[in-house]
């Protein structure tokens, strides 16, 4: 297993090995994340925002602050070079002359990989289009071996915008290395794109659905996600669907005890602020996943750690 150099383009790039790896070394970040490190010292990150963020973007930054390194970037292209015309890849070409590390999120679908051919430094899709999240599966399977104590054995809704939405993309495929049973819980307009359930057959029972109570005294994980509505090409479409589904108490009457409800984040109105007390909700538990997992993720590529 070797993580030194390499990108994260895909979660599809890594074994289930090497995501088992890449979670225990964020356990043992843990403590760094609470006293800090000076692991990275003198190393310099590159974060490269075509698009909106919080918490992916300031994750990665914290992460490399409490390993003793420091950040570059923007997260307004406006202000760039871009913005003058500049392309993807002679702006990779250019920064990886002052980092040793690139994060980018951009609107296109397969932006990051087209980037990560340009530069010699490590690239991170910090998110590409409506196609992949890499990191944010990994924070999510983080959050369920720490909430749930495994991912083997249990069965798991992932419902919302399964089209547009990228995090469950990538979830999708991460939790296909596992022995899980998948809910795809979601609106017919909105169903999980074909070619991830064509990917992940034959490795896990998915089963779509539209009726979310229905398999709430089932399951173990429910995975809620908005309704991405900047990549809807038609605003009409996002009207009909708009405000389509809701997971609140009385949603939640026939849950398991031990249910978790995790979301990438930002939520709209699709679990309401009700929720946010009842023992299920790990949502907020999540966003810490993302600063350990993240300090995982930079070590182990810029090889501070194995
Ligand atoms: C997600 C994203 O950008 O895909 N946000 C995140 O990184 N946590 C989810 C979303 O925007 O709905």
């Amino acid at each position: 297993m070797r993580f030194k150099g390499r990108d994260v383009i895909s979660i599809k790039d890594f074994t289930k090995d090497e995501v088992n790896h890449i979670l225990r070394v964020a356990g043992e970040m843990e403590p760094l994340a609470k006293k800090g490190s000076d692991m990275l010292r003198g190393r310099i990150l590159a974060t490269l925002f075509f698009e909106p963020s919080t918490r992916t973007r300031l994750s990665f930054e914290t992460a490399m602050y409490k390993l003793g390194g420091t950040t570059i970037g923007f997260a307004e292209p406006e202000i760039s070079s871009v913005r003058k015309g500049e392309s993807l890849a002679d702006t990779v070409r250019v920064v990886e002359n002052y980092a040793d590390i690139i994060v980018l999120r951009h609107p296109l679908e397969g932006a990051a990989r087209f980037a990560a051919e340009y530069a010699e430094v490590p690239v991170i899709n910090a998110g590409s289009g409506a196609e992949e999240h890499p990191t944010q599966a990994l924070l999510d399977l983080y959050t369920i071996v720490k909430e749930m104590g495994r991912i083997d054995g249990l069965k798991i809704a992932l419902a919302g915008d399964l089209r547009f939405g990228r995090t469950v993309h990538s979830l999708a495929y991460a939790l296909s290395l596992y022995d899980v049973k998948l809910y795809m819980v979601s609106p017919p307009t909105l169903r999980m794109r074909s070619e991830v359930l064509e990917d992940i057959k034959g490795r896990v029972e998915a089963v779509e659905t539209e009726d979310m109570e229905s398999i709430i005294p089932e399951i173990d994980v429910l995975y809620v996600t908005r309704i991405q509505k900047e990549r809807f090409p038609d605003p009409a479409e996002y009207e009909k669907v708009r405000g389509s589904y809701r997971v609140d108490l009385n949603t939640l009457r026939n849950a398991k005890d031990n249910l978790i409800i995790l979301h990438p984040l930002p939520r709209t109105d699709e679990v309401p602020p009700e929720v946010d007390m009842t023992p299920y909700a790990k949502y907020f538990k999540q966003v810490w996943s993302g600063v350990v997992v993240r300090m995982a993720l930079l070590a182990l590529l810029l090889g501070a750690v194995e």
